[in-house]
C-alpha cells in the first residue's frame, strides 16, 4: 500500500528531445564543474547537465548549473553596439566600425591631451584565457596605460598578495583532492556549501569516507559552520590575531615542523619573536575566541598527519586581508603542511575565470605571473610581442578601487568597463556614481546593455557570453578547461577577443603587432609563452582537445607530459630569491570602523546560492530569481526585540555613506550585534559599505562597517524599495 499516493500522477520528466551534448565547463563561479549542454533539433541550448567523469565534478551540479542553458535568450542582452555624445542622452544604434572608430578616437584624443595613463581599463573574472591574454596584450603593449585593473581587485587580490608574499608568486598550491587525504581542515570566512556547492560535496565524499575534524571560523553561524565540528564565531576582521595566536601556541609547545622550517623557510627568528606577544589570553580579548579554544585547535592542526586550510572573501575583504593570507601560508609553512597531499593553503576562488586574469591578462604585470619589475621578464615579453621594452610601465599602476578616486581628482579622463559592474560591486556606491558622471569618455563591453554601469556610458559594446564562442577558463585548483561554442551570440555580439584584436587595429602600434583570430591560436601563442625554465605556470603541454579529453587540466603541465600536475612546492622549492619560503612577521593594526554608540551593527555581508556576484545574468534565470528575489537582512531575534523590529517589516539601514531599505529576516545566524545582507543586489549593501582598503591588495574591507537600523513606514518602504530597484 503506498500512502496517500494514490490518486496524484506520477511524476513524469519531460523529455527536452536532444539531439546533440556540447562540452563545456560552467560559468558561474570558480569549482569548474564540467557541463554538458543539450541542444535540441534547431540548435536551441534546451538542458544541461554534469559530466560524467569529469575530475572536479564527477556529474554533478549546482543550482545555477543546472539552469545554465537558460542563459541563452535571456533578457537584456545588447545585440548592436550603441554610442551616444553625453550620458543620460539616449543612445543610438551603431555599427562596431562607428562605435570602434569613436572608442579609438577618444582614447586617442585624451591620451594626447591629459598623457597615456589617463585612460583606465577595469576588466573582470568573466572572459576566457585568450581574451585576458589578448586585452593585456592591447592594454601593455598598444594602449600604454598603465591603469589597468581586473574586478579580482573586490575579490581575490588578498590571496594573490598573500601568495606572493610568502612563496614568492602567485598560485593556490593545493587541490581538491587533498580531501581525500587531509586529517584536519581549517575554513576561514568562507559559507562553501552556499559559494561553492560542489567544492562542498567533494568535502562531504571524503568525511563520509573518513572523518576528519572541520572547523570553521566565521562571525556568522552560516550553513558551512552549521556542519562543522567547532564554530569560532570571530570578530570581523581579526583573522591575524587568531593566527599569530594558533602560531604562538603551536611554538610555546614545540609543536613546529623543525626540520621543515629549517630546510624551506627564511624568517623564522623575527616571526618567533612577534607570535610570542600573541599569548591565547591577550588574543582572546581583541578576536573573541576564548584562551583554551585556541590552544585546543592550534594543537589539533599541529598533530595532524596532515592539515588544510582553505578562505574566502572573510579573508580577502578586511583591512587585513593579505596579512590573514599571510597568516594561513604561516600556519601552513610551520607545520610543514605545504605542497603533501591533504597539507595545503588554498584559496576558494570567486568567479569562473578569475584565475584566468591572473594568470595572463597583465593585470598585475605582464602575462603568465611575469612581473613588469623583472628585468628579464620585461625583455622576453616585449621580444614576443615585438614592441619596445621601454614601452612597458616601471612597475604596475592603479588598481580598481584607486582608479575611482583618481577619476574624481581628474587623473583618470576616460574609463573602459569590460564585463563588470562597478555600480552596484564597488564599495560606497554613492561615490562611485559621481565619480562616473565625471569622466569625458566611458566605454562599457559587456554581455548584457542592461547592467547598471551601462548607465553611465558613452560607447556600449554587445559582447558574447557562455557557450557564443570558444575558450579555456582556470578554476581554484589552477585546472584549465574548455568551454565549446554551442550556439551564435545574439544580434551583432561579437566574442571579446575579436573585440580586442579590431581595437587594436585602430592604432599605429597595434597594427605593428600580430593578434591571431581564432581562440585556439591563442592558446598556441600562450603556450609558447609559458614554457620555460623552472616556470610553474606551464601550459605547453595542453591543447584545448586533449583539455576536452580530460575533461580539465592542472598547471603545470609541460611539454611532454601526459597530464597536469595536482600540487605546488611539493619540493620544497619556492620562487623567491633563494629558493625559500618566507614567514612573515605581522602585528595587527585596528583600523577599521567598528560599531559605536551612534552606528551600533556590524553590517556584514556575503552570497546566496541563488544568485551570482550582481545578478547580471542569474538575475534573468526564472528559478534562481523565483527562490532569491529580493535583497533581505538577517538579524538576530533578542536585538530585533530591543529595536523593536519585527520579522519581515521593511527597516531603513543607516551608515555613514548612505541608506538603504531592506526586509528584516530574524534568525540565530547572526549574533546580537551584527547584521549580514545579500551582496547581489544593486541599490542595497553598497549604498552602506565603506570599504577601507588592504594596503598590498588595495582589496576594500565589504564586510566590516558599521550601521544603525531605523523604523519607517512599511507601505512607503516597499515603494522606495521597488523604484530603487528599477533603476
Ligand atoms: Fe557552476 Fe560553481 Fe555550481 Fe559548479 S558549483 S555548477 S561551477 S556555479
Ligand atoms: Mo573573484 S569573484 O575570484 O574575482
Amino acid at each position: 500500500m503506498i500512502f496517500g499516493r494514490k490518486k496524484r500522477k506520477p511524476i513524469t520528466i519531460v523529455d527536452k528531445k536532444v539531439v546533440d551534448w556540447k562540452y563545456a565547463v560552467c560559468g558561474y563561479c570558480s569549482t569548474g564543474c564540467s557541463i554538458e549542454v543539450g541542444l535540441n533539433s534547431e540548435g536551441k541550448p534546451v538542458a544541461s547537465r554534469g559530466k560524467g567523469n569529469a575530475p572536479v565534478n564527477q556529474g554533478k551540479l549546482c543550482i545555477k548549473g543546472i539552469f545554465e542553458h537558460e542563459l541563452s535568450g535571456t533578457a537584456g542582452r545588447g545585440t548592436e553596439p550603441l554610442v551616444r555624445n553625453k550620458i543620460y542622452d539616449s543612445f543610438q544604434p551603431a555599427s562596431w566600425d562607428v562605435a570602434l572608430d569613436k572608442t579609438a578616437a577618444e582614447f586617442m584624443r585624451i591620451q594626447e591631451k591629459y598623457g597615456r595613463d589617463s585612460v583606465a581599463v577595469v576588466s573582470t573574472g568573466q572572459l576566457l584565457t585568450e581574451e585576458f591574454y589578448t586585452l593585456g596584450k592591447l592594454v601593455r603593449g598598444v594602449l600604454g596605460t598603465n591603469n589597468y585593473d581586473g574586478n579580482t581587485t573586490l575579490c581575490m587580490a588578498s590571496a594573490v598578495s598573500g601568495y606572493k608574499r610568502s612563496f614568492g608568486a602567485d598560485g593556490p598550491p593545493g587541490c581538491y583532492d587533498d580531501f581525500e587525504s587531509t586529517h584536519c581542515l581549517l575554513a576561514f570566512g568562507s559559507n562553501l556549501p552556499e559559494q561553492h556547492p560542489i567544492i562542498y560535496w567533494r568535502l562531504k565524499e571524503a568525511l563520509e569516507k573518513r572523518k576528519f575534524p572541520l572547523i570553521v571560523i566565521d562571525p556568522r553561524v552560516t550553513m558551512f559552520a552549521q556542519f562543522a565540528d567547532i564554530h569560532l564565531p570571530i570578530t570581523p576582521g581579526t583573522d591575524l590575531v587568531l593566527l599569530n595566536a594558533f602560531a604562538h601556541v603551536i611554538l610555546a609547545e614545540g609543536l613546529q615542523d623543525e626540520s621543515y622550517i629549517a630546510a624551506h623557510c627564511n624568517g623564522f627568528d623575527e616571526f618567533k619573536a612577534t607570535v610570542a606577544k600573541y599569548d591565547p589570553v591577550t588574543a582572546s580579548r581583541i578576536c573573541g575566541i576564548d584562551a583554551d579554544m585556541i590552544k585546543n585547535v592550534a594543537r589539533i592542526y599541529a598533530k595532524a598527519p596532515s592539515a588544510m586550510s582553505i578562505w574566502t572573501m572573510g579573508i580577502n575583504q578586511s583591512t587585513h586581508g593579505t596579512d590573514g593570507v599571510c597568516g594561513i601560508n604561516n600556519l601552513n609553512l610551520i607545520t610543514g603542511n605545504i605542497g603533501i597531499p591533504g597539507g595545503t593553503s588554498l584559496s576558494i576562488t570567486g568567479q569562473c575565470n578569475a584565475m584566468g586574469t591572473r594568470e595572463w591578462s597583465s593585470c598585475s604585470g605582464l602575462p603568465g605571473y611575469r612581473m613588469l619589475e623583472k628585468q628579464e621578464h620585461r625583455d622576453e615579453v616585449a621580444k614576443f610581442w615585438g614592441v619596445d621594452e621601454a614601452f612597458f610601465p616601471a612597475k604596475r599602476g592603479l588598481q580598481q578601487t584607486d582608479i575611482f578616486p583618481a577619476i574624481e581628482s581628474g587623473e583618470i579622463k576616460a574609463l573602459w568597463i569590460v564585463a563588470t559592474n562597478p555600480l552596484t560591486s564597488m564599495p560606497n556606491q554613492p561615490r562611485i556614481k559621481k565619480a562616473l558622471e565625471k569622466l569625458e569618455f566611458m566605454v562599457v563591453q559587456d554581455g548584457y546593455k542592461d547592467c547598471e554601469t551601462v548607465n553611465f556610458a558613452h560607447v556600449y559594446l554587445p559582447g558574447a557570453l557562455w557557450g557564443e564562442k570558444e575558450g579555456v577558463q582556470t578554476n581554484t585548483e589552477r585546472r584549465v578547461n574548455l568551454v565549446r561554442k554551442f550556439v551564435e551570440p545574439p544580434g551583432q555580439a561579437k566574442p571579446d577577443h575579436w573585440v580586442f584584436s579590431e581595437l587594436a587595429k585602430r592604432f599605429e602600434r597595434g597594427r605593428a603587432m600580430s593578434f591571431p583570430e581564432t581562440s585556439s591560436d591563442i592558446f598556441d601563442e600562450m603556450k609558447s609563452l609559458s614554457k620555460g625554465d623552472k616556470r610553474n605556470l606551464d601550459i605547453s603541454g595542453m591543447s584545448h582537445d586533449l583539455i576536452e579529453a580530460q575533461r580539465g587540466i592542472q598547471w603545470p603541465m609541460r611539454e611532454g607530459e601526459e597530464t597536469g600536475n595536482p600540487r605546488l612546492y611539493s619540493d620544497g622549492v619556492y620562487p623567491t630569491p633563494n629558493g625559500k619560503a618566507n614567514l612573515l612577521a605581522m602585528d595587527y593594526i585596528e583600523d577599521n570602523e567598528v560599531p559605536n554608540k551612534s552606528y551600533p551593527f556590524w553590517l556584514n555581508s556575503g552570497r546566496v546560492v541563488e544568485h551570482f556576484h550582481t545578478r547580471t545574468k542569474t538575475g534573468k534565470i526564472g528559478n534562481l530569481n523565483k527562490f532569491s528575489p529580493t535583497p533581505y537582512m538577517e538579524m538576530n531575534p533578542d536585538s530585533a526585540r530591543e529595536q523593536g523590529v519585527k520579522h519581515q517589516s521593511y527597516v531603513r539601514l543607516v551608515s555613514k555613506r548612505g541608506d538603504a531599505v531592506v526586509m528584516v529576516q530574524l534568525t540565530q545566524r547572526v549574533p546580537h550585534n551584527m547584521v549580514f545582507i545579500p551582496m547581489h543586489y544593486h541599490d542595497c549593501v553598497n549604498r552602506l559599505s565603506l570599504g577601507l582598503l588592504d594596503p598590498y591588495s588595495r582589496q576594500p574591507a565589504f564586510k566590516q562597517c558599521a550601521v544603525r537600523i531605523e523604523q519607517i513606514d512599511q507601505q512607503e518602504a516597499a515603494r522606495l524599495n521597488v523604484e530603487r530597484r528599477a533603476f
